[in-house]
């Protein structure tokens, strides 16, 4: 499938059913995740049918329900740790989406104590994201604009436009959206307002988004 399809077709999943992922969806997403560590040299790891991990009061009452499948963002603290889980995160949620699976990135309503287990000593546990066929495929929610967050003037070319539609599509913390996109020398490069609650985790996940719909690659964020 298009990837600006799939794009448009995710949205976070709380709720799940039972059934469990298929063998063959499961190599699928962990030849994924071997790509990702192999590239990023994170250590992300999927749980399957693990109930525990989402079985603590905060999860319910984060409206999470049959959270039996997660994926966990971890790596060895560095300055860019939290944007590059942002970043191969959200790849890792596009394929499941492609594979028929739902998602939801969580920062908090998870049981800590128990997927900080699955954590190597020295390394950060960034986020979770949730996993699984969803009891619904979700729903639309409120958006800026494309005038919100597009700070170069002019008109746009359309790999650019296609880009900031995708990035207006990507999930984060809170929904707060707080980026703006712009270009410099002619390259697109993408900043956080501010640093603040997973801002960086969503620039990571934002930059993913533009890039996979624009084909070209976002400016790294000293460059
Ligand atoms: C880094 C990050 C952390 C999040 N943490 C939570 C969370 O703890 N609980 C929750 O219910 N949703 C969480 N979300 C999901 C957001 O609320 C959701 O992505 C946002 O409202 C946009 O909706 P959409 O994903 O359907 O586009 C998180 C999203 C991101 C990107």
């Amino acid at each position: 499938m298009d990837i600006m399809e799939t794009i448009r077709q995710r949205h976070s999943v709380r709720q799940y059913r039972e059934d469990p992922i298929e063998p063959e969806i499961r190599t699928a997403l962990d030849l994924c995740v071997e790509e990702c560590n192999e590239e990023s040299g994170l250590s992300i790891g999927i749980m399957y049918d693990d109930p525990e991990g989402f079985d603590s009061r905060l999860a319910h009452y984060g409206k999470f329900r049959n959270v039996n499948n997660y994926i966990y963002l971890a790596g060895r603290k560095d300055e860019e740790i939290d944007e590059r889980c942002g970043y191969y995160g959200e790849k890792l949620v596009l394929r499941a989406q492609q594979l028929g699976l739902n998602t939801c990135w969580v920062g908090l309503t998870f049981r800590k104590k128990r997927i900080k287990q699955l954590i190597g000593p020295g390394e950060r546990l960034c986020a979770v994201i949730a996993l699984g066929y969803g009891q619904t495929q979700g729903k639309e929610r409120k958006s800026k604009s494309p005038e919100d967050v597009v700070v170069t003037e002019g008109s746009m070319p359309d790999w650019f436009r296609r880009g900031v539609e995708a990035a207006l599509l990507a999930p984060t913390a809170m929904n707060q959206q707080k980026f703006v996109i712009g270009t410099k020398r002619g390259n697109p490069a993408i900043d956080i307002l501010g640093h603040g609650f997973f801002t960086e985790v969503d620039l990571g996940i934002v930059k993913y988004h533009f890039e996979a719909a624009s084909g070209k690659k976002v400016l790294k964020s000293r460059e």
